[in-house]
């Protein structure tokens, strides 16, 4: 089977009755990082969001306003659209079901299955629930509550016309048989199967009479009748291609390659939207992907709880790109999942700051102290220590794909990052600080900062979808030119294997790709970029010398208010320097104490820093730090420490002192 040329992506169309929250953030996303990955591999894709304006919650939430169902719809579409902007989605188009062409396609297909006899005019007695604007049979609301949102139902008696869908349930069934990847995941393909082998397929009423809801399209063939708002809302998928984008975009896109919904709407899509397809006599898409539901601190998300998550905030605190990352790594796309700032910061910790923008930071710092800031060339041939990269390298190149395929999001996401891991492991063991040492190894040293810089170019085109801030952050940093808005092709720079990085180009190190964000010790959070102090939550701490002569700093600190005071001459008798941390590792049986390797410029030194408890080694590699250069050595247990390394804390340690602008290692600090 040939690949296909087009992908057709949709999202559902969210209702205007309220502003977007985290669930409306989660499916477009997930749509974006698809979209951004076909793309990338030479799709042409289309990519359609947008809002469902009509219906009963529409109309109510305007009446509560006090204002015009239009002018409501109106004022909150610009919040979504703004909202996908900050999000940095992708979308080609942007559906309004209020679209005067949306509405002619509607009633068009309306009318088509008027002619052909498909639709009837039937009175209707039911229990009706005025929120999901659905009726349920009796057994469904055994305890006269609707089975989906709990309110209660009242039984109505109703003229409407009616859709034929109960002659298609051997079509569907069929269909769903012969068409393994049609309903996903699997455990939603058997549900409705389950349900559609199990049960008659009734018809399907298509219409509200406009005595009880005015808001919607007219029907037709009947002025006194409003489209019911699914019927309305599904067909925006084909709508869309008639008139957002240049014709012939039905011929070219249709039918839609995924359909992206929650759970919740599975049925809708896979039984309602389907028979309707069968009717109008159109394909059916290739894939609708039904995605699990996000609670909040383990809690139903809802208005009345008060713990809607609002994407706005999220970005505000922590960035597009480390939401995008946390919703599509945390959880396995399809299933349920619990969402909470603990977790997030957790994430951002420990697989953004000190994995992925880690490695990023050292790379470049060992490019700029031994390739003075220039890629070295292409390397030598490998050696045992470049296996484990390679290995990494491979799976990312030939199984991401795959993942992709079947929106496997994580597992792209794991590989990704096993890649990070192996990078970061591949330094660690070659240890070019040492090699640089010694000017016979030279070659060596070329090839890990090769590879390790190489390693990032393929990490950058494969964090792309996902992350494409960071993904343009990363080559700027390390001196490319990738454009991502063209597709990879194989030997250049977007080449998804090795060594494709021109040598020579120069790196050139920016601020870090992710500030660890530190908790406070009193359970309030607080962003800030390691390793600048948080900030105080009382009397700011004096700064303290960690060291191993802790906890008998070198500058007395009395409590704040009695600060005893020094001349300028006893400050200047302290020599601080800027220092730039090439390793780190744990002293040990120590807890506390980590052995540094800073480079100040023209000399490097041993320090033993209590900084343990606070700092993995590997975060530090990298940063700049500030340290009492002219301390007097002393051992710890039994490790000579040259030197002192300020930060923020008394006896327990809040954050590293730093300096603010990138400044040659050595530099004097006063
Ligand atoms: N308007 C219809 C869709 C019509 S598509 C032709 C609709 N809109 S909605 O605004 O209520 O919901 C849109 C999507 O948000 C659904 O896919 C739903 O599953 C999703 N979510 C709403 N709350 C959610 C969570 N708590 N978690 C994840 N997604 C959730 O339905």
């Amino acid at each position: 089977m040939s690949t296909p040329k087009t992908f057709y992506i949709t999202t559902p169309i969210y209702y205007v009755n309220d502003v977007p929250h985290l669930g409306h953030a989660y499916t477009t996303v997930a749509a974006d990082v698809l979209a951004r990955y076909w793309r990338l591999r030479g799709r042409d894709v289309f990519f359609l969001t947008g809002l469902d304006e009509h219906g009963q919650k529409v109309q109510q939430a305007a009446a509560k306003a006090g204002i015009d169902p239009q002018a409501h719809c109106d004022k909150l579409a610009p919040q979504f659209q703004t909202l996908w902007k900050r999000l940095n989605i992708s979308n080609d188009a942007f559906i309004r079901t209020t679209d005067l062409s949306h509405k002619s396609v509607v009633q068009r297909c309306l009318q088509d299955l008027y002619d052909k006899q498909l639709i009837y005019q039937d009175s209707y007695i039911g229990w009706y629930c005025t929120f999901d604007e659905r009726f349920w049979t009796e057994k469904d609301v055994a305890d006269g509550l609707c089975p989906d949102c709990k309110r209660p139902v009242e039984k109505l008696r109703e003229h409407n016309y009616f859709f034929k869908m109960g002659q298609y349930q051997d079509r569907l069934i069929d269909h769903i048989n012969q068409h393994p990847n049609f309903i996903r995941p699997e455990s939603r393909r058997n549900e409705v199967l389950g349900f559609l082998t199990t049960q008659k397929l009734g018809d399907l009423s298509i219409s509200r009479p406009k005595s009880r809801l005015s808001w919607g399209i007219d029907l037709p063939f009947d002025k006194d009748y409003v489209t019911y708002v699914w019927f309305d809302a599904l067909v925006n998928y084909v709508s869309a291609l008639e008139y957002l984008r240049p014709t012939p975009s039905f011929e070219q896109y249709w039918p839609a390659s995924v359909h992206l919904v929650g759970k919740d709407i599975l049925t809708t899509h896979a039984v309602y939207w389907s028979t309707m397809l069968m009717a109008l006599g159109m394909k059916l898409p290739a894939t609708i992907f039904a995605h699990g539901w996000w609670t909040v601190d383990g809690e139903k998300m809802s208005k009345s709880r008060g713990n809607v998550v609002d994407p706005n905030k999220i970005v505000d605190e922590f960035g597009a790109d480390a939401f995008r990352y946390f919703l599509l790594r945390e959880v396995p796309f399809g299933q349920d999942g619990d969402f909470s700032r603990e977790a997030m910061i957790a994430r951002i910790n420990s697989d953004l700051a000190n994995g992925l923008g880690n490695l990023l930071s050292r790379t470049l710092t060992l490019i700029e102290r031994f390739a003075g800031g220039r890629v070295p060339p292409c390397p030598s041939p490998d050696d045992q220590f470049t296996e484990d990269l390679n290995v990494a390298g491979l799976e990312a190149h030939n199984f991401s794909g795959q993942h992709f395929a079947f929106l496997e999001f994580n597992r792209t996401l794991e590989l990704i990052w096993k890649l990070v891991q192996a990078c970061d492991q591949y330094i660690e063991k070659t240890a070019p600080w040492s090699l640089a040492k010694d000017p016979n190894q030279q070659v060596r040293l070329n090839r890990v900062l090769y590879r390790a810089a190489d390693t990032l170019r393929l990490l950058c085109i494969h964090v792309y979808p996902f992350m494409p801030s960071t993904a343009e952050n990363i080559v700027h940093q390390i001196g490319l030119d990738i454009d991502f808005q063209k597709p990879i092709t194989t030997n250049t720079v977007t080449d998804t294997y090795w060594n494709h990085l021109p040598a020579e180009i120069r790196v050139q190190k920016g601020t870090a790709l992710f500030p660890r964000i530190e908790s406070k010790p009193q359970g309030d959070k607080t962003v800030s970029e390691t390793p600048t102090p948080p900030r105080p939550t009382t009397a700011t701490p004096a700064p303290t010398l960690i060291s191993p002569q802790t906890p008998t700093p070198a500058v007395a600190a009395p409590a704040a208010g009695t600060l005893a005071q020094i001349t300028i001459d006893e400050f200047q008798k302290i020599q601080l320097r800027t220092a730039i941390v090439l390793s780190a590792e744990r002293v040990p049986k120590s807890e506390k104490l980590l052995k540094l390797q800073v480079s100040l410029g023209s000399e490097q030194r041993q320090i033993v820093a209590g900084i343990g408890k606070k700092y993995e080694p590997e975060a530090l590699v990298g940063k700049t730090v500030v340290i009492v250069a002219n301390m007097k050595p002393a051992k710890l247990m039994g490790i000579e420490s040259q030197g002192m390394v300020l930060a923020a804390g008394d006896s327990e340690v809040y954050g590293l002192a730093t300096i603010l602008e990138e400044v040659d290692p050595g530099t004097k600090v006063k």
